[in-house]
């Protein structure tokens, strides 16, 4: 499957390239442009045992790739990933706005139908 993963930190990296691991054609998207340079570089922003081995097995296999261009990721992707940060506000509740924004520029940028994922940490919403 063609897979966006919105968010290439600790979470979105290791997701992403395990599903690149078991044969899906994986876009990883950041709005950190150092971050996605040096992955494009060959190096890996987080320590993760055997991680590096994966992503160099899989970028070489052409099922994994990175980049900035929200365009690009959500033009991808028919399953799209969200995996970016939800730090905690001063009263312990999730800030969401990066997570909105993921959304947003989902829903701005999509021109055929898109199955969206959460795997930031969200509250549930109560009705
Ligand atoms: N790290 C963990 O062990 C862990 C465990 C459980 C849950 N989580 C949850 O997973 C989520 C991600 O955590 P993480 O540790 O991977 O965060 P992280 O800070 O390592 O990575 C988030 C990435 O998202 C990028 N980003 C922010 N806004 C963006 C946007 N609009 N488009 C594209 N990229 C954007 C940031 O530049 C950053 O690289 C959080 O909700 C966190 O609470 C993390």
């Amino acid at each position: 499957m063609k897979i966006s993963i919105i968010g290439t930190g600790y979470v979105g990296l290791v997701s992403g390239t395990c599903l690149s691991e078991v044969g899906n054609d994986v876009l990883c998207l950041d709005v950190d442009a150092a971050k996605i340079d040096m992955l494009k570089a060959g190096g890996i922003p987080i320590y993760e045992p055997g991680l590096e081995a994966m992503v160099k097995r899989n970028v070489a296999a052409g099922r994994l790739r990175f980049t900035t261009s929200v365009e690009e990721s959500v033009a991808w992707g028919t399953i799209q990933f969200i995996a970016v940060g939800t730090p905690p506000e001063e009263d312990g509740s999730a800030d969401l706005q990066y997570v909105v924004a993921a959304a947003r520029n989902i829903g701005r940028h999509m021109s055929a139908p898109r199955i969206v994922v959460d795997k930031s940490t969200v509250p549930a919403p109560i009705w």
